[in-house]
């Protein structure tokens, strides 16, 4: 098989990492989660108490000393933060919602950019994020939009956080998805929409096997 990429984008909750990491296995490609990344800026500002919404000079100041790591092992993508593995400490919710806070910054965006068109030089991979088909890979091979209602999303992301532990309420994941929705979408440098030449899949009536199959046979005709 050819080199290929990949660009799954999508809003929050809509399945694009689980489903992107099922694929690269049954397709032996890489997958590669961009918001892991953008969750990894976001846990260095909070642990060193940097006020990123106030004082964005601060965090863009200090974004050559921020020690990222990334590892492909058996368990998937790991991200490293100072050397540490913080892959479990980067998915709470005070995470997410700071991740799309710095996310806005376009200091942040591409230092990362770099970080992944980099991953996609010498391998085929499957990247999720945001901004994949429109910014990172304008020329990705294939394209998916991956969505879902907002209140399915929700629901899928308290059933996803209970079963790590984590005793959240439905109400407040469902307001924290819809500010990130309004953040992803309104920043005015490479925000979440559709690539023209994207295809348009919604998950909001699927199970999850569905979902899978739907988006691994777009991804195979695609390339045939
Ligand atoms: O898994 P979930 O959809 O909740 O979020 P994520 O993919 O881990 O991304 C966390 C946050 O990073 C998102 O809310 C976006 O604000 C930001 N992000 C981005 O701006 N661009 C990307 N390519 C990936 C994530």
């Amino acid at each position: 098989m050819k080199k290929i990429v990949v660009a799954v984008d999508g809003p929050a909750g809509a399945g694009k990492s689980t489903i992107a990491k099922e694929i690269a296995e049954r397709m032996s490609i890489v997958y590669v989660d961009t918001g892991a990344m953008y969750r990894t800026v976001a846990l260095f500002a909070i642990k060193n108490n940097i006020d990123f919404k106030e004082n964005e000079e601060e965090l863009i100041s200090k974004l050559d000393e921020i020690d990222i790591g990334i590892n492909y092992t058996s368990q998937g993508q790991r991200m490293l933060l100072d050397g540490e593995d913080v892959s479990d400490k980067i998915r709470t919710e005070q995470v997410s919602m700071g991740a799309s806070a710095v996310a806005v910054i376009p200091a942040v965006r591409l230092k990362l950019v770099e970080i992944q068109r980099r991953l996609a030089e010498k391998q085929s991979v499957i990247m999720d994020g945001r901004d994949i088909g429109t910014y990172v890979f304008p020329d990705a091979d294939i394209k998916i939009f991956l969505t879902a209602s907002p209140e399915m999303r929700a629901e899928r992301r308290c059933e996803q956080l209970k079963q790590n532990g984590m005793e959240v309420k439905y109400s407040d994941v469902l307001e924290d998805i819809k500010a990130r929705d309004k953040n992803d979408s309104g920043r005015s440098f490479a925000p979440l929409t559709q690539a023209p030449d994207a295809i348009l899949i919604d998950t909001t009536e699927l199970s999850l096997e569905e979902s899978i199959s739907m988006v691994e046979k777009t991804i195979r005709e695609g390339i045939k």
